[in-house]
């Protein structure tokens, strides 16, 4: 069992956890995952490790509830415990002196990029972070990723703070300013990475995005994480998470993430009819 050492609500929909989890936290590499499960009857779900310590031997997650395990994982307290715990799955992310390299966050992969944007300013790149979401409220890791960027930008869709609009409209306006870019990492919904890549393509800018197709086994034994790239079946969970963006074929991933869209939405409502009876009793 694997106990949840402290929680923090970092917005209305988005929860941090430390949990405790030495072995995970000992082998931990930025762009690394975990898979968890809640019990016995729990499913299988893959988070980023957006933060760790060796010597506390824990483990931070930052999760985004959109559907029933993690709202179930959202209602969870300090002191609890999960059942599973698997990690570090996944090849670490590249981190080598590129020269300048733009790291581009969008909802909840501002936490997931939040460790690369330090291991990328560590191994002596100039770092740009472009972090982006729907409203100022889901900004997070705001002053983590500041600290550790040598220029920091905000985008939000509703103008509430920063730049209105996109992540990709200020790398464009960067790009237009002859602003010399040696690499792009980008972390966060599929469309927004479709973007980022369709824009730094014809600059031959080397991209590269970390992508989060619907996991079981983490192990590459059940197929359920297949993505194209460059017209090649990989398996996210061993060959990735991280791939050239310019090679992926996101239109499949993203048609591959909606393919239980019914039973998704079957199964949260089943979670929150039983938990309001709960809480009538
Ligand atoms: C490598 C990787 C890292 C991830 N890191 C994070 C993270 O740090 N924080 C975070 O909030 N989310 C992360 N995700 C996505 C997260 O795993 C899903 O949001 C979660 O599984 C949804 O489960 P649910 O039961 O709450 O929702 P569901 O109702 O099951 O699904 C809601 C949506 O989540 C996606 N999804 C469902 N199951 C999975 C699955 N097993 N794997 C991936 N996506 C799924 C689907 O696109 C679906 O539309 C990551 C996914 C991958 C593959
Ligand atoms: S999650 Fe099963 S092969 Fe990758």
């Amino acid at each position: 069992m694997y106990k949840i050492v402290a929680k923090r609500e970092l917005a209305p929909t988005v929860k941090l956890f430390e949990i405790s989890a030495p072995l995970v936290a000992n082998k931990a590499k930025a762009g690394q995952f975990i898979i968890l499960r809640i019990d016995e009857k729990g499913e299988r779900v893959p988070f980023t490790i957006a933060d760790w310590s060796r010597e506390k031997g824990t483990v931070t997650i930052v999760i985004l509830e959109v559907g029933k395990t993690t709202r179930q994982l959202g209602a969870m307290k300090e002191g609890d415990h999960v059942l599973n715990f698997v990690g570090p799955l996944g090849k670490p992310a590249e981190i080598e002196n590129y020269g300048t390299t733009v790291c581009v966050g969008g909802g909840v992969g501002i936490a997931c990029i939040y460790p690369e944007v330090r291991a990328l300013k560590a191994a002596g790149n100039r770092v740009v972070s472009i972090i982006g979401a729907r409203s100022k409220n889901l900004l997070i890791f705001e002053e983590e990723i500041r600290k550790f960027s040598d220029e920091f930008y905000i985008a939000t869709d509703d103008g509430s703070k920063g730049h209105r609009g996109f992540v990709s409209d200020i790398l464009q306006t960067l790009i237009n300013t002859n602003k010399h870019i040696d690499r792009v990492i980008t972390v966060g919904p599929p469309i927004m990475m479709k973007v980022i890549a369709n824009l730094t393509r014809p600059y031959g800018i080397r991209t590269v995005a970390s992508l989060n197709p619907i996991m079981v086994d983490g192990t590459g034994m059940c197929g359920s994480c297949r993505v194209i790239v460059g017209g090649e079946t990989k398996f996210a969970c061993v060959d990735g998470p991280e791939f050239d963006a310019h090679l992926v074929d996101f239109d499949h991933l993203i048609a591959r993430n909606r393919r239980y869209v019914e039973e998704e939405a079957l199964s949260l409502r089943n979670y929150e009819e039983a938990t309001s009876k709960c809480r009538k009793l």
